[in-house]
């Protein structure tokens, strides 16, 4: 249960938001834009260039879905705050990025467990003119919406561990291409910075054995050589991998981000 209600766009698609939710996402636009400076990928800073959203208001989905229609055929839909697995996977398949049309209050603004239109905006949004990045969601439904419950759940953590929580090796350094991370201030920074958490090398096997936590910052992130990688895992029976590795494991509980 959440206790956002996201806000019901008028026939013309568009949403009101009031001055108190434009100053807080002018508020996170600012820090989040600083703090990703040379912590970002550069197809993240490319996005968002390309993407230019609005600084001092919330930009309306269809703001965005214009770019992105043009970029990678993606489009963002409106949803409610929390929507079921089924509608998250189809909409994935469809080239639709699903955006819960709320904004967080002032008293979460460093965390909040379910993602809000921050969240899906600056931290998903720019990648997804990306076109490995965008064909590796539309994949990633497509095999996800035609599944059972427990390979759903063990796919998720591809999805936790990539799309989410994915970190990216590049001749600077490390970088960081997860959008969990990307809309989150102090994750940014722990993520790149601090000695605690592992990062280890992306290995599809280990990645759909490692279960994840959805309500604290993470022990662990995998680390990309480059996006495509992403791209290639399309190549793989992802099914048939999971079946073989997973055998009795229980997966993790998803929750939709
Ligand atoms: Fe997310």
């Amino acid at each position: 249960m959440s206790k956002y209600v996201a806000k019901k766009p008028d026939k013309n698609g568009y949403v009101k938001f009031t001055e108190e939710e434009n100053q807080i996402w002018k508020i996170l636009y600012a820090r989040q834009f600083d703090v990703i400076q040379n912590r970002a990928c550069d197809e993240f800073i490319s996005g968002l260039k390309t993407l230019n959203m609005p600084v001092d208001r919330v930009p309306q989905c269809e703001e965005i879905s214009e770019v992105l229609r043009a970029t990678t055929g993606w489009s963002v839909k409106p949803v409610n705050a929390i929507i079921p697995l089924e509608e998250f996977y189809s909409l994935l398949a469809n080239k639709q990025f699903p955006a819960a049309t709320f904004i967080r209050l002032r008293e979460d603004l460093d965390y909040l467990q379910e993602p809000d239109i921050f969240h899906e905006f600056f931290g998903h949004c720019p990648m997804l003119t990306n076109q490995a990045y965008a064909n590796f969601i539309q994949w990633y439904g497509e095999n996800a919406l035609v599944t059972d419950k427990k390979t759903q759940s063990i796919l998720g953590r591809l999805f936790w561990f990539t799309i989410e929580f994915g970190l990216l090796k590049t001749t600077d350094g490390l970088r960081i291409y997860g959008g969990g991370i990307l809309s989150s201030y102090q994750e940014t920074l722990y993520a790149l910075e601090s000695a605690a958490p592992k990062r280890l090398e992306f290995d599809l096997a280990t990645v759909l054995k490692t279960p994840y936590r959805y309500d604290q910052i993470q022990n662990a992130y995998f680390l990309l050589n480059n996006l495509d990688e992403l791209f290639h895992l399309k190549y793989k029976p992802i099914l048939t991998v999971v079946d073989e590795i997973m055998g009795g494991s229980e997966g993790n509980d998803f929750n939709v981000c």
